[in-house]
């Protein structure tokens, strides 16, 4: 599994728990960023993460910010993106069950560190569930330009 990450300041300590997991998964991690706790802006790195899952350089992506709110617009932004915010394992499963998301969004401020495998565990290892939800995630994937 190829998987790009990112992270603003507010993030960078959960990028860091998800690149040490992820590589423990054995999965082949691009972390475009942030690398330090200076303060920087989360659409610079989480577009970055979001364009190299959009072009098919990676499987998926994380991206984590304080709120999660800032790196889940940013992402969504970008054609082909389906970016779902976990701030729980079970969140974590729907993302990936119904909306079939292709960035898994944390939020360092509220997504608790003990959960952290769980969620990623969830995330990577839950197929969409297709059936019904394929026609809502057309219809809004069409309003793509
Ligand atoms: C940074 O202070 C914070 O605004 C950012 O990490 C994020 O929460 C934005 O949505």
């Amino acid at each position: 599994m190829r998987v790009a990450i990112g992270s603003d300041h507010a993030g960078l300590e959960w990028k860091e728990k998800v690149k040490e997991i992820l590589t423990s998964f054995g999965y082949e991690i691009t972390d475009f960023g942030t690398k330090s706790k200076d303060s920087v802006d989360y659409s610079d790195f989480g577009l970055k993460v979001a364009h190299a899952v959009a072009d098919g350089d990676v499987d998926y992506g994380v991206n984590v910010c304080g709120t999660g709110n800032g790196m889940a617009m940013a992402s969504n932004k970008v054609n082909g993106i389906r970016a779902g915010l976990a701030l729980n394992a079970e969140m974590s499963h729907l993302t990936r069950l119904h909306n079939n998301a292709n960035v898994l969004i944390l939020a360092q401020r509220y997504t608790p560190e003990d959960e952290l495998e769980e969620i990623l565990k969830q995330f990577f290892n839950t197929k969409f569930e297709a059936g019904r939800h394929v026609q809502r995630i057309k219809k809004f994937m069409e309003e793509e330009g």
